[in-house]
């Protein structure tokens, strides 16, 4: 496994590693859910390279960017051990040469990216598809990996190849939960014990919801309420719960296609995302 720091280091690495490349984006920290990227990256092309960045410009003000677990040599290890063919780590100096104010930034599509994570955390977004669209001209891959764990990430970075002609195909893979079908995160890492215990009720919520949707209930409004006050008796207080269209992300107005119950909550100081899909049949 090489360990590229630069985009010389990656543009040599490039030269040689031919033309069936898949990337994985990360910031590190990795977990199971990172790596079933890696291994749907490693059956889908010939050469792997992850990207380990935590990306100061998607994170506000307020959040946790200083605090976010940066863990680089256990995460070269499971790469190494998982036989991915190279890793990305720049320093921020490397992405960002002139700082973080005055860039050119990649505007993701407003009717993507304005509700859900984008209504709560402003900017988040734009941060995101920047550092994507950079990592993607700097490495060129033919194939980029992503997570439905982030589901409106996927479909704001699906939008943008789209919209600006990226040659790279964009891949989703489901989402890894632990054993109790809590979503995997590197954020889960902040709750204390007792609010891990609660925190599963959130995927299990998604799924009731899902569930009731696919058995035909279709006062969404009335499930919508019910399930907000489980959450919030619980402690998960919640910042969003929708059912949207996978597609586009707008309100169901018929249902049919790919629907899918999307949730924030908020749970003592971490915040937890998830998303299920409704079984339409
Ligand atoms: P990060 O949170 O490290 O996640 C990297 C990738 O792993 C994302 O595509 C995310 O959706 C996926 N992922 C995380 N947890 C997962 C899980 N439990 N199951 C399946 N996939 C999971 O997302 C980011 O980093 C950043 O925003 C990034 C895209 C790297 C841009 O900075």
């Amino acid at each position: 496994m090489v360990f590229l720091k630069d985009t010389n280091d990656v543009k040599a690495w490039r030269t040689v590693a031919g033309s069936s490349v898949a990337l994985v984006p990360t910031m590190g920290n990795l977990h199971d859910g990172h790596m079933a990227l890696v291994q749907v990256a490693q059956q889908r092309a010939d050469m792997v390279i992850v990207s380990i960045f935590v990306n100061p410009l998607q994170f506000g003000p307020r959040e946790d960017f200083a605090s976010y677990p940066r863990t680089l040599n256990e995460d070269l290890a499971r790469l190494q051990e998982a036989g991915v063919n190279a890793v990305f780590a720049p320093a921020e100096e490397v992405l960002y040469p002139h700082g973080r104010t005055g860039l050119s930034l990649v505007m993701p599509a407003a009717s993507l990216s304005k509700d859900l994570c984008g209504a709560a955390r402003p900017g988040h977004f734009v941060g995101v598809t920047t550092v994507v669209a950079k990592l993607f001209n700097i490495i060129q891959p033919q194939l980029a990996v992503f997570g439905e764990k982030d589901f409106q990430q996927l479909q704001v970075v699906r939008q943008m190849a789209r919209d600006l002609n990226f040659p790279v195909q964009v891949v989703a893979v489901p989402t890894v939960r632990e054993a109790d079908g809590l979503a995997m995160s590197s954020r889960n890492a902040y709750l204390a014990p007792e609010e891990r215990r609660r925190a599963p009720l959130l995927y299990t919520t998604l799924q009731d919801l899902a569930r009731r949707v696919a058995a035909g209930e279709r006062d969404v409004a009335a499930l919508r309420r019910a399930a907000w006050e489980t959450l919030e008796l619980e402690g998960l207080v919640p910042e969003y719960l929708e059912l949207l269209n996978a597609a586009d992300l707008r309100p169901v107005e018929q249902f049919a296609g790919e629907l899918r119950w999307f949730a924030a909550v908020r749970l003592g100081g971490t915040r937890l995302i998830d998303n299920v899909p409704v079984n339409l049949g």
